[in-house]
C-alpha cells in the first residue's frame, strides 16, 4: 500500500508541472501595408503590425497558439498558413484560402487556435494570391516540453529566415504571369537573411563607417549580425520562405552538423555547405573553434537558376570583435548553379535519426503526379496529370463536409500519367487543362506519392520544384533520375527514410514519398515555388472529412455555394 502510494505520488509529481507547463499564447495582429526597406530600397510590404517580417512566435511542444488576426488590407483578402504545423484536429486554422477557409476579408478578423504538437523550426506565411511573396512571413519556433531534451546539446541558438524579394509588386507579377503573352517575374533583386538584404551595394559599404550608399532610415536593412561567444557551440535554426529561389548556405571555415530537418531530427552528418529549397527548414550545429580574433562571413546564394542575384551576407562575430570589423577572408562561393550532383549528394545523406517512427510496410495506393509546363489557350501553366490547379471560390472543407454541389469539379482526378509520355522531350501536345478535382484518400490509410519531374515547354529545361504537404509529415523513400519505374519500389528506404514536409525533385528526376492519410480535412500539396503555384502546381487531398466537428462559420461562408450553405442549412 505504502508502496502503491509512492507510486501514485511520483505520478502526481510528475504529470503536475507537464500540465501546467502547456501554455495558450494569445497573439492580436493586424495584416496591413507597409513602406519598407528590405534592401535598402523602398518599397510597399505586407507587414504586420506595422513590421516586415512578422513577429517570431516561440512556443513549447503541447502549447496552443491562438492568432487573432485582423486584416487591415483595404482591398483584399488574407491568410496565413502555419507551414509544417499538422493541425490535428484544427483543420480549418491551416490558413489555405479555397481549400481550408475563405480569405479573411478587408477590417474582419478571424481567430487561428491550433496546437503545437512537435519541437522544430517552422514558420508562417500567407497563402493567398502572391501575398508570401509581398513580404507576409515570419518564424515560428517550438522548443521541447519542458522536461524533455533536444538529443544534442548546445549553448546558444541563432535564427536565420531566408527569402528572396522582388522590386517588383506582386500584383504586377501575378499580371505577368496569367497574361499573354506570358511575362516571367525573372530573378529576385536580392536575398534577405531575416528580412534584410542590400541590393547593389556590398555589405562591406555598411560596415565601414561614414558609408551612406547602403543605409534606411530605421536601420531595415542593416546586415544580419550573429554574436557569438568562441569556442562554444551553436545551433543555427534555417527556414527558406523564398518565392522562387533554391538556396545554398555556407559559414566561412566552420563545418556545419545537420541535426534537424522540418521538425523531425535526422541522423547527425557534417557538411560544408548545405541546400535549402523553399518550404524547407533546419537545424545545424556549429561550433565557434575557429581563430578568435577575427568575424567570419555566412553567405546564401542561388542554386538551380542562373544566379542574377548577389549572394546574402551575413557576419559571425565572435566575441569581443567589433561587428563591423571585416573578415580576414572572402565568403564562401556557392557550388556553380547546376551542380546538381553537388545538390543530390546533401539530399542523399538525410537519414531519420534512430527512434524516428519507421513507414508502414505496405501503401494502400500508389498516385504517380507528372510535373509539367503546359500551354492552356496560349497561356503558360503548369499540370500535374495534364490539370492546372484552380482553386474553387467555395472552400473545400465546408463544400465536402456539407456535401454541396457544384461547388468543385468532383470527378476523380488522374492517378497516372500516358505510359509513353517522354519525360526527357518537351510535350509533344502541350495543352493542359484546368480543374478544381481532389484526390479522396481513405481516412488511415498508407498512401505513397511518386513525384515525376518532366521536360519544360522549351527543349533542355527541367526544374527543380520544392513540394510541401500539408497536414502530414511524409516520409522521403527515395530518389532517382529518369522516369520512375515499378521495380524502382525495391529500392525503397524503408529502413531509416526521413520524415519531412518539403521534398525536392531534381530535373528529369522522380522522388517517392509515402503517408498516412490519418488527419481528417483537406488539404494543399503543392510546388513551394510561389509563381508556380500561382500557375497552377499543385493539388488537393482529402480524408475523413466526415470526422471533422463544427468548423467555424467564418471559414465556410463564401462563394456561391457557400453562402447557400449559411443562408439554408448551416448547423
Ligand atoms: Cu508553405 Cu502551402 O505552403
Ligand atoms: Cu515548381
Amino acid at each position: 500500500m505504502a508502496m502503491r502510494s509512492l507510486v501514485l505520488l511520483c505520478i502526481t509529481l510528475v504529470l503536475v508541472p507537464v500540465s501546467l507547463a502547456s501554455r495558450k499564447w494569445h497573439f492580436k495582429w493586424e495584416v496591413g501595408y507597409v513602406y519598407w526597406s528590405p534592401d535598402c530600397r523602398e518599397n510597399i510590404m505586407i507587414g504586420i503590425n506595422g513590421r516586415f517580417p512578422g513577429p517570431t512566435i516561440r512556443a513549447k511542444a503541447g502549447d496552443t497558439i491562438k492568432v487573432e488576426l485582423k486584416n487591415g488590407l483595404p482591398t483584399e483578402g488574407v491568410v496565413i498558413h502555419w507551414h509544417g504545423i499538422r493541425q490535428f484536429g484544427t483543420p480549418w486554422a491551416d490558413g489555405t484560402a479555397s481549400i481550408s477557409q475563405c480569405a479573411i476579408n478587408p477590417e474582419e478578423t478571424f481567430i487561428y487556435e491550433f496546437k503545437v504538437e512537435k519541437p522544430g523550426t517552422y514558420f508562417y506565411h500567407g497563402h493567398y494570391g502572391m501575398q508570401r511573396a509581398a513580404g507576409l512571413y515570419g518564424s515560428l519556433i517550438v522548443d521541447v516540453a519542458d522536461g524533455q531534451k533536444e538529443p544534442f546539446d548546445y549553448d546558444g541558438e541563432l535564427n536565420l529566415l531566408l527569402s528572396d524579394w522582388y522590386h517588383q509588386n506582386v500584383q504586377a507579377q501575378m499580371l505577368g504571369l496569367s497574361s499573354k503573352p506570358f511575362r516571367w517575374i525573372g530573378e529576385p533583386q536580392s536575398l534577405l537573411i531575416n528580412g534584410r538584404g542590400q541590393y547593389n551595394c556590398s555589405l562591406a559599404a555598411h560596415v565601414i563607417p561614414g558609408s551612406s550608399t547602403c543605409r534606411s532610415k530605421r536601420g531595415e536593412c542593416e546586415p544580419v549580425v550573429l554574436r557569438v561567444l568562441p569556442n562554444k557551440t551553436y545551433r543555427l535554426r534555417i527556414a527558406s520562405t523564398t518565392s522562387l529561389s533554391s538556396l545554398n548556405l555556407a559559414i566561412g571555415h566552420h563545418k556545419m552538423i545537420v541535426v534537424e530537418a522540418d521538425g523531425n531530427y535526422v541522423e547527425p552528418f557534417t557538411v560544408d555547405d548545405m541546400d535549402i529549397y523553399s518550404g524547407e527548414s533546419y537545424s545545424i550545429l556549429i561550433t565557434t573553434d575557429q581563430v578568435p580574433s577575427s568575424n567570419y562571413w555566412l553567405s546564401v546564394g542561388v542554386r538551380g537558376r542562373l544566379p542574377q542575384t548577389q549572394p546574402a551576407l551575413a557576419i559571425l562575430n565572435y566575441h569581443p570583435n567589433s561587428p563591423s570589423k571585416l573578415p580576414a577572408s572572402e565568403p564562401p562561393v556557392a557550388p556553380t548553379w547546376n551542380d546538381y550532383a553537388h545538390s543530390k549528394s546533401f539530399s542523399y545523406k538525410i537519414h531519420a535519426r534512430r527512434g524516428t517512427p519507421k513507414p508502414p510496410t505496405n501503401p494502400v495506393r500508389q498516385i504517380a503526379l507528372l510535373n509539367t509546363q503546359n500551354k492552356i489557350d496560349g497561356f503558360i501553366k503548369w499540370s500535374i496529370n495534364n490539370i492546372s490547379l484552380v482553386l474553387p471560390s467555395t472552400p473545400y472543407l465546408g463544400s465536402m463536409r456539407y456535401r454541396l454541389r457544384n461547388a468543385f469539379d468532383d470527378r476523380k482526378p488522374p492517378e497516372n500519367f500516358a505510359r509513353d509520355y517522354d519525360i526527357m522531350k518537351p510535350p509533344i501536345n502541350p495543352s493542359a487543362m484546368q480543374g478544381s478535382n481532389a484526390y479522396k484518400l481513405e481516412f488511415n490509410s498508407t498512401v505513397d506519392v511518386i513525384l515525376q519531374n518532366a521536360n519544360a515547354l522549351s527543349g533542355n529545361v527541367s526544374e527543380i520544384h520544392p513540394w510541401h504537404l500539408h497536414g502530414h509529415d511524409f516520409w522521403v523513400l527515395g530518389y532517382g533520375d529518369g522516369r520512375f519505374s515499378k521495380k524502382d519500389v525495391t529500392k525503397f528506404n524503408l529502413k531509416n527514410p526521413p520524415l519531412r514536409n518539403t521534398v525536392v525533385i531534381f530535373p528529369y528526376g522522380w522522388t517517392a514519398i509515402r503517408f498516412v492519410a490519418d488527419n481528417p480535412g483537406v488539404w494543399a500539396f503543392h510546388c513551394h515555388i510561389e509563381p508556380h503555384l500561382h500557375m497552377g502546381m499543385g493539388v488537393v487531398f482529402a480524408e475523413g472529412v466526415k470526422l471533422i466537428e463544427k468548423i467555424p462559420k467564418e471559414a465556410l461562408a463564401c462563394g456561391m455555394t457557400g453562402k447557400t450553405l449559411m443562408n439554408n442549412h448551416l448547423p
